[in-house]
């Protein structure tokens, strides 16, 4: 049986995932943190074990979104929590996206906004971006008139800068926008700035988090939405019953306690990066800013297949063959780590001079 002629023909649009080895292998491909919670969180784990016969009793719940309530300084009407921010943005595509709807995005961003609006039928709209990966404020202003939804990374994947840089810039564009307005605050703790305020003055914003960076919790799949009551209930529509488990949310609720732990670690990662930063740099390469847990570099071509050979994992921005380039993504890691991928990139770019 052709079963690719029975699927839904805008899946086939799209590649289907990977999932990246990592025994062996230095994984700075995924902007994952390379560093444990600490073991005060650890303990909530025991904690979490008392219900693991039961679906997630609804104070467990509700003490996860007052947690995330006075961490962000709004009321727990304003919190939808998702397995993962992968999955509220999913689920925002299912509410707001069909056949003949516009999604607008920045040229580079994070591939899922693209992704989730092919899956749906519904047009996907580039914001432009110069070779410094900036925009223009005019252009996300002109984009977010016409566009169903409007998806912005603050700061963005994969190039590591805001777009968005004052609460003032925001209001430019919520002012204007035709319908929802998504900011992806994954970096949130890196970065520092969030336009998390504005939701009680625009129903239609979203502000998208996750535990899986500087809470450094990828494998527990969950995160929440920043927004009004009334996307909530949307969301809550699309949502299945009980997706995020018990444990994550127990451990989560435990992290946001000591939340300290995840700006101490932001501050050690972007340390550690910015001594990667001058040794690129001292190569002779080009290194743009960031305000993430990764940094964007400028090498020679092909230096990204070379990387993966050498069991390096690094992300491909992209290629410009024509001069000879590539632009490589790659994430903050431990020190034996950082030293081991200095080491092989400094091999190959050697050989290429
Ligand atoms: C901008 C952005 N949004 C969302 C995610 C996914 O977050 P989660 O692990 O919570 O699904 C990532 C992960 O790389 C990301 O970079």
């Amino acid at each position: 049986m052709n079963i690719r002629s029975l699927a839904k023909k805008t899946l086939l649009m799209v590649e289907p995932f990977n999932v990246e080895p990592i025994e062996g292998y230095i994984r700075l491909s995924l902007n994952e943190n390379p560093t444990l919670p600490p073991m005060v969180v650890k303990t909530a784990y025991e904690k979490a074990w008392e219900y693991v016969n039961r679906y997630t009793p609804l104070e467990i719940l509700e003490e996860f979104k007052d947690e995330v309530s006075l961490y962000n300084n709004v009321s727990s009407h304003n919190i939808f929590v998702g397995p993962g921010a992968d999955s509220i943005l999913t689920y925002i595509a299912d509410a707001f996206l069909w056949e003949g709807k516009v999604a607008s995005m920045l040229r580079f961003t994070y591939p899922v906004y693209a992704e989730e609006t092919i899956k749906r039928g519904a047009k996907v709209d580039f914001i432009p971006m110069d070779d410094t990966f900036s925009s223009k404020l005019e252009d996300i202003i002109d984009h977010a008139k016409e566009a169903d939804v409007l998806f912005l990374c603050n700061p963005n994947n994969p190039t590591g800068n805001l777009v968005i840089f004052t609460l003032e810039e925001m209001e430019e564009v919520l002012k204007v926008s035709k319908g929802i307005v998504v900011v992806d605050e994954a970096y949130y703790e890196f970065s520092g700035f969030s336009v998390a305020p504005l939701v009680s003055k625009y129903d239609n914003l979203i502000v998208v988090r996750t535990f899986s960076k500087g809470f450094a919790m990828a494998g527990l799949r969950i995160g929440y939405a920043i927004t009004s009551p009334e996307i909530v209930d949307i969301l809550s529509r699309v949502s299945q019953p009980y997706v995020v488990s018990t444990t994550s949310m127990v451990v989560a609720t435990e992290a946001l306690r000591y939340s300290r732990y995840a700006y101490e670690n932001a501050r050690k990662l972007k340390d550690s990066l910015y001594k990667i930063k001058q040794t690129l740099m001292g190569m002779g390469l080009k290194v743009y800013p960031s305000v993430t847990n990764f940094l964007v570099v400028e090498a020679p071509a092909g230096t990204w297949k070379r990387l993966r050979r050498n069991r390096v994992l690094t992300r491909l921005i992209y290629a410009d063959m024509e001069n000879r380039k590539e632009v490589i993504r790659i994430s903050a890691g431990d020190r034996i780590s950082v030293g081991k991928f200095l080491k092989v990139f400094a091999d190959i770019v050697l050989e290429d001079k």
